[in-house]
């Protein structure tokens, strides 16, 4: 899978240690900074991570920052990104099943590294249940003032 990953100065080691792991299981990473721990701005790398699932060539991002929460808030504001903090494995499994979520987002400073990478290999692995869910995941892009745009995904 082509994953877009992304963090902000406060997860810059974490990240790294993600992107290992991830192309050790065979995935392909979109890097996308920051690459030091300067101090920078979570949504300047969360919307182009985000963008990257939208409208490609990535299928799924991981966000870090340093509680997780502002690298999603950021990244459901582009149409078509569905976010969700996973803090542990009913909230990995569940974004999957019946939000088809499309972006992971974790906190540093809150999650050990190591809980990280196994909820991430959780998330990863779980597939979105479809059915009545997919009716209710497309009404979230219907909500007024959102505007999926083209769907990668669309017919799949
Ligand atoms: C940066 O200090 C911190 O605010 C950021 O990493 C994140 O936790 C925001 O949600």
């Amino acid at each position: 899978m082509r994953i877009a990953l992304a963090a902000d100065h406060a997860a810059v080691s974490e990240k790294a240690a993600v992107a290992e792991d991830l192309r050790a299981a065979g995935h392909e990473v979109d890097d996308l900074g920051p690459f030091d721990e300067r101090s920078v701005d979570y949504p300047d790398y969360a919307a182009p991570a985000a963008r990257a699932v939208v409208a490609g060539p990535a299928e799924r991002a991981v966000l870090l920052c340093g509680t997780g929460i502002g690298q999603c808030m950021a990244a459901n504001k582009v149409p078509g990104a569905r976010a969700a903090v996973l803090w542990n494995d009913a909230s990995a499994e569940m974004s999957r099943r019946h939000n088809d979520a499309n972006v992971a987002c974790f906190g540093a400073r809150l999650q050990p590294l190591p809980e990280i990478l196994r909820l991430l290999r959780l998330w990863l692995d779980t597939p979105f249940d479809g059915g009545r869910h997919a009716r209710r995941v497309a009404k979230i892009d219907g909500v007024p003032g959102a505007s999926a745009g083209p769907r990668r995904d669309a017919g799949a």
